[in-house]
């Protein structure tokens, strides 16, 4: 296997010393990305949130610092993400801002209409059943709670070579913006706006319930 294989695998459930050195990477190299984002969505001071595929848990510490009087619950089904999510935010653990669990997008452990938002970070190329998956989502959002998914890799010819490998090598599933709507749409999201960042490949989906 090459070692961006190797990489690609590791991203897809990051384990072991190859993995926390591959999460501590995605907590520096997703930071401008997942800020580009953010900004996209205005996040209330009280805010509950849900991070889906926390990782290294570096969005957790941010979007717990926008919602001061709010909570951030992160999810991740490799358990090593969640024991290094929980140790990077170890103080807010501590005061009972941020709880993070071991638990798929597929079946989340939270009661219907929880959250006020919910954010994905370079994750759902990695979900078995995307629509399925943005299903259970909706049913944890509160009425007109929104969803934030972003990704730097859409389906674009300007990038196909580069993405056709990661594809192959990570068995990655990604989409054109048409087909990221699409997705939400079947879902049954309401007021779906896609937004790219055309020279860096990278795109941004928010959907409402
Ligand atoms: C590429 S990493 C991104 C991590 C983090 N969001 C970031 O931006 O740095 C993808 C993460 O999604 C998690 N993941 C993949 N499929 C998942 C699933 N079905 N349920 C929960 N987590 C999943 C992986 O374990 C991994 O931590």
């Amino acid at each position: 296997m090459s070692d961006m294989a190797k990489r690609l695998n590791q991203c897809r459930k990051p384990a072991g010393d190859t993995g926390k050195v591959v999460v501590e990477d995605m907590n520096e190299s997703h930071f401008e990305l997942t800020g580009w984002g953010l900004r996209k969505v205005n996040i209330q001071e009280n805010s509950k949130i849900l991070d889906i595929g926390c990782g290294g848990g570096r969005t957790i510490n941010r979007l717990a610092s926008l919602t001061p009087k709010g909570k951030v619950f992160g999810i991740d089904y490799s358990i090593d993400c969640v024991n290094w999510a929980s140790d990077y935010n170890k103080d807010l653990v501590a005061q009972g801002k941020v709880e993070i669990y071991n638990a798929t997008v597929e079946k989340l452990p939270f009661e219907d209409e929880k959250f006020d938002f919910v954010s994905a970070v370079e994750t759902i190329y990695f979900w078995p059943d995307v629509v399925d998956n943005l299903k259970e989502i909706k049913r944890v959002l509160k009425p007109s709670g929104k969803i934030l998914v972003i990704n730097e890799i859409y389906k674009d010819e300007k990038f196909k070579d580069r993405n056709d490998e990661y594809v192959k090598m990570g068995n990655l599933k990604i989409y054109t913006p048409k087909e990221f709507e699409e997705l939400f749409k079947k879902a049954g999201y309401r007021n779906v706006q896609i937004e790219i960042k055309e020279e860096k490949n990278w795109i941004c989906s928010v959907a409402e319930k």
